[in-house]
């Protein structure tokens, strides 16, 4: 069994660690094309939690409404604060969202998991959508980085989210046998379309997965 960290990551790690997402990577551009459809080219107030560089907002249409928040932040500017989300509330202001994202972010939240979902759902207008990404460890070759405070299996992660969102739709961000996103042009290509789960295949083979949720239905 690997190691799991049980140390949170501060701005000192992350503000280094974040220049491997100024290029836009699969699960990224994927996540870009998935905000774009959901917002069908209307106006809407996205959040980015744990943005990184922000690097989405220039995959994203003109009609959605960036911020973004993250511990560290490295060109400010008005659509983004620099906030822990582990020590304070996740907000930006007082405003709500018509989406929210948070991809790659989930890992990192170690005991957290479940107020961070109840804050987030608190975000969201009446008819938002969240997304988000999260590690599929249930792969058959699972690689689990070492900085990750927060593992569970597929099932536990479901189940969790579900008490706090109505899970719309959720399939794999992409399949490998090695455990880390497509790096060939053909399978990025034919990958980046594919939003299913493949019986049996998913659950071995999925890298990660996107969860597209709404508030829960009363
Ligand atoms: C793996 S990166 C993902 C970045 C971006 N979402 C992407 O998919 O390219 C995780 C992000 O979470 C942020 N993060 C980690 N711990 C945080 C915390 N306690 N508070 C706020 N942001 C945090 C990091 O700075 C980093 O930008």
């Amino acid at each position: 069994m690997e190691q799991v960290s049980e140390q949170y990551y501060k701005r000192d790690f992350w503000i280094q660690e974040n220049l491997n997402y100024v290029k836009p990577h699969f699960r990224l551009q994927k996540a870009a094309r998935i905000v774009n459809a959901i917002a069908q080219g209307r106006q809407a107030d996205l959040l980015d939690v744990g943005c990184g560089p922000a690097t989405l907002k220039h995959l994203i249409g003109e009609n959605i409404n960036y911020h973004g928040v993250d511990i560290a932040i490295h060109n400010p500017a008005p659509y983004l604060l620099q906030t822990d989300f582990v020590e304070t509330t996740i907000r930006f202001g007082d405003k709500q969202f018509d989406i929210i994202i948070a991809q790659g972010v989930f890992e990192y939240i170690g005991e957290h998991q479940s107020d961070k979902f109840s804050e987030i759902q608190q975000l969201l207008k009446k008819n938002g959508i969240f997304i988000l990404s999260y590690v599929n460890f249930n792969h058959l070759h699972r690689d689990v980085y070492r900085i990750y405070n927060n593992v569970q299996s597929f099932d536990n992660f479901r189940r969790s989210l579900e008490r706090f969102f109505h899970i719309d739709r959720f399939f794999p961000t992409s399949h490998h046998w090695h455990h880390h996103e497509p790096n060939r042009k053909f399978m990025k290509h034919i990958q980046m379309h594919i939003n299913m789960n493949i019986p049996i295949l998913s659950p071995l083979l999925a890298v990660e997965y996107f969860f597209i949720c709404s508030r829960p239905r009363t």
